[in-house]
């Protein structure tokens, strides 16, 4: 009897303790979901893994040569227009759109916003954020590890001095 009382109490105070350990870890869970939200989202797990490929992107760059800044400095638009044979397909410069949106003026435009276009919603989740010079770099060397789900199905520009003679044409183009 006396022994059926010690192991009764000794498993009430177990699970006591469990229940108090499981609370604690809910409500800090609460805490850490409600308080920082920067992290525990998902959407924003989405944004960084998002910037991680721009960062492999630019390491990548980097590794391969000189930094795309300095190309840009001295790109050459009359050499861009011959990249940019490789996006016509798609893109149009005279204001109207195909297979994709049209890219006048689209250096320092805001991204996904040509009216109409049925832009992927990875695309949409950046509307935000304008499309710099730099930015283009990062989305051309490499569109699906820029934008996560994007329809730009291209494989991507891998000479940085093509990229930036491709942007300062675009440049030219308002
Ligand atoms: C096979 C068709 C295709 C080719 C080739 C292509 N694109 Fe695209 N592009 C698209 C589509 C479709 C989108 C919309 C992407 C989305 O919504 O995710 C897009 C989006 C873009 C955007 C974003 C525009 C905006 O309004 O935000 C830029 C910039 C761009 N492309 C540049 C280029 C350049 C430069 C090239 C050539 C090196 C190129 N694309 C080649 C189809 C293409």
């Amino acid at each position: 009897m006396f022994d059926t009382m010690t192991v009764t109490k000794v498993t009430g105070a177990i699970c006591g303790s469990l229940l108090v350990y499981l609370f604690a870890s809910w409500a800090s869970d609460a805490l850490y979901a409600t308080a920082p939200a920067a992290h525990g989202d998902e959407e924003v797990a989405q944004a960084y893994s998002i910037d991680t490929g721009a960062e492999a992107a630019t390491t990548e760059a980097a590794a391969e040569g000189p930094a795309f800044a300095d190309v840009f400095a001295a790109a050459d638009a009359a050499a861009g227009e011959k990249v940019f044979g490789k996006c016509k397909a798609c893109h149009k410069l005279d204001g109207s759109d195909g297979t994709g949106p049209h890219l006048n003026g689209v250096v320092n435009r805001a991204k996904g916003s040509v009216g109409g276009f049925g832009y992927s919603d990875g695309m949409l989740a950046m509307a935000s954020e304008s499309w710099t010079p730099e930015n283009l770099d990062a989305f051309l060397t490499n569109p699906k590890g820029y934008v996560a789900g994007t329809k730009m199905s291209f494989a991507g520009l891998p000479k940085v001095e093509d990229r930036a003679n491709l942007i300062k044409y675009l440049e030219s183009n308002p």
